[in-house]
């Protein structure tokens, strides 16, 4: 027979999770189980692993099944498995060792890999990759048609719980911080944020009206209180606006709690409804990539004009912002166009001298990638069309990576964000509390307590390592809208002497 290379076999496997049949080559291959595999120990003899895919039950394992786990280290065909452990029960729950050979290698369960080849080194990477853009693309097909509307008509009508959605849906950096964390010297993302925002000076003069766009849950607006006194607090209008309906009551309630006179507006951002010239501080944080894309081809580029409308559109904003593309241009390209349409936005909206942060993940340079999530694709943002817009719209900008400005400690090691999802997993299944968020060893302990010497293969990354979260590719945008008063220092001169006055 001839050896099957281990990419041709998984482009083999089937995409749905229908069970692989043992038979032929597959016979032949080699297992391995997922490195790093996180497994939980129940009892004395159970044992749990969760499927990569949210929707499939836990598997529990009984000894005999643990036993099939462990001798699933490269050595073993899967044939010499089948023959050792098929016939014999390996779970609690009476499935044979041939269901589990049957099940774990397909893409929804991703806990093994059958192979001619050690998935090791550089193409363990690539090999483990290529599963989970299988799962990726298996959500993309359950996601609704990608048509570009397709992000707003999700946030309108595919969202409908609040929690749940930023620890399994989209986890962001700033949910992954909302607790303190010894990674940012024992504070908060959002509290981070304020301190840069205020040693920057975009709290003098104190803002009178702020809005957040896209606060997620709200936690942004609860940590940004503290860098204010009460008073100041109930003095500024804090505004929230997001498209999706569900979060607003958690982003209201959370900022009332905190202090803030806080109201909300239902709306898209890309068309912004707020009066000229009437908000003095505008945040938005991880969400341009939810913005709408719009898909051109090289001839539409070229030549300037589409037949679709939504496309003429955008082919008249890049001409309108005259954006400098990179060329060669490939033979589709994606245009942040709602991103660019809310940057005009916040043009119109601020006051002179207003202030907007904006912080995404995204590049440089080339054109933006689809980036899959289960039910919805997001985009990465292209920050040098970005910058050049916001520079020929006016605004005085600034820009740096998210990591520079929260100062995030890049010693620190935190757990692996898939780690941190498979045991949210055990912990609903043992209805104890459990939240997603970016643990330290000791953080993780303190919030594990006795579970956790019950829990192998959990793993570290340095906070900075691409590894873990790729936080160097998220970016932060800092726009001043020109023509604010300047305040200039109150004093008195006598005899040759200034008397300053403190405001
Ligand atoms: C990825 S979440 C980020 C949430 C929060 N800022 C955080 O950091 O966790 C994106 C947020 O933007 C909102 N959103 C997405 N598209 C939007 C749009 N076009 N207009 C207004 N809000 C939008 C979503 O409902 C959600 O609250």
């Amino acid at each position: 027979m001839a050896e099957s290379s281990p990419s041709t076999f998984l482009t083999s496997l089937p995409d749905n999770s229908a069970p692989l049949s043992l038979e032929g080559e597959v016979l032949n291959c080699r297992a391995w189980r997922m490195p790093d595999l996180v497994v939980y120990q129940h009892g004395s003899e159970e044992w749990w692993v969760c499927p990569l895919d949210e929707e499939l039950p836990i598997i529990k394992l009984n000894r005999m099944g643990a036993a099939l786990l462990a001798a699933m280290d490269g050595t073993k065909t899967v044939g010499a498995l089948m023959s050792q452990f098929g016939k014999w029960v390996c779970s609690p729950t009476g499935e044979t060792g041939r269901w589990h050979l049957e099940h774990w290698a397909l893409p929804s369960y991703s806990l093994c890999y059958y192979g001619t080849e050690p998935p090791t080194g550089h193409s363990a990477e690539a090999r483990w990759d290529l599963l989970l853009q299988r799962i990726r693309e298996r959500w993309h097909q359950n996601a609704p048609q990608e048509h570009e509307r397709h992000l707003s008509d999700f946030h309108l009508h595919g969202i409908h719980e609040q929690h749940g959605h930023f620890e399994i849906i989209e986890t962001t950096v700033s949910h992954l911080f909302r607790e303190p964390s010894a990674a940012l010297h024992g504070l908060t993302y959002g509290r981070m944020l304020g301190k840069a925002l205020r040693e920057m000076g975009w709290f003098h003069p104190r803002p009178k009206r702020i809005v957040e766009v896209g606060g997620g849950l709200g936690y942004v607006s609860k940590e940004l209180a503290q860098e204010f006194s009460p008073q100041e607090r109930r003095a500024i209008a804090y505004t929230f606006l997001d498209i999706t309906g569900p979060f607003l009551e958690s982003q209201t309630r959370l900022a009332r709690e905190a202090g803030w006179a806080a109201t909300a507006i239902q709306a898209n951002a890309e068309e912004l409804p707020l009066a000229d010239a009437s908000v003095d501080l505008l945040i938005d944080n991880e969400n341009l990539a939810d913005m709408t894309p719009v898909h051109l081809t090289v001839e539409e580029l070229t030549s300037g004009t589409s037949q679709q409308a939504r496309h003429q559109r955008a082919l008249d904003l890049i001409r309108h912002l005259r954006l400098p593309l990179d060329t060669p241009v490939p033979e589709t390209v994606i245009l942040n166009e709602g991103a660019l349409r809310f940057l005009m936005e916040i043009w119109r909206v601020l006051k002179p001298g207003g202030k907007a942060l904006l912080i995404e993940f995204g590049i440089e340079t080339g054109w933006p990638a689809p980036v899959k999530l289960p039910g919805h694709t997001e985009y990465e943002v292209q920050f040098s069309h970005l910058r050049h817009a916001a520079r020929w719209l006016g605004f005085r900008e600034q820009y740096c990576a998210l990591p520079q400005l929260l100062a995030i400690r890049g010693d620190m090691q935190v757990l692996c964000t898939g780690a941190a999802y498979a045991i949210r997993r055990f912990c609903e299944a043992l209805d104890t509390p459990f939240s997603v968020r970016a643990y330290t060893h000791d953080e993780l302990q303190e919030a594990l307590g006795t579970m956790l010497p019950k829990l192998t293969g959990l793993h570290y990354h340095r906070v900075l390592d691409p590894a873990w979260f790729g936080l160097w590719d998220f970016k932060v945008l800092m726009l001043e809208k020109p023509g604010g008063m300047i305040q200039r220092p109150v004093y008195r001169e006598t005899k040759g002497f200034r008397w300053y006055q403190q405001r």
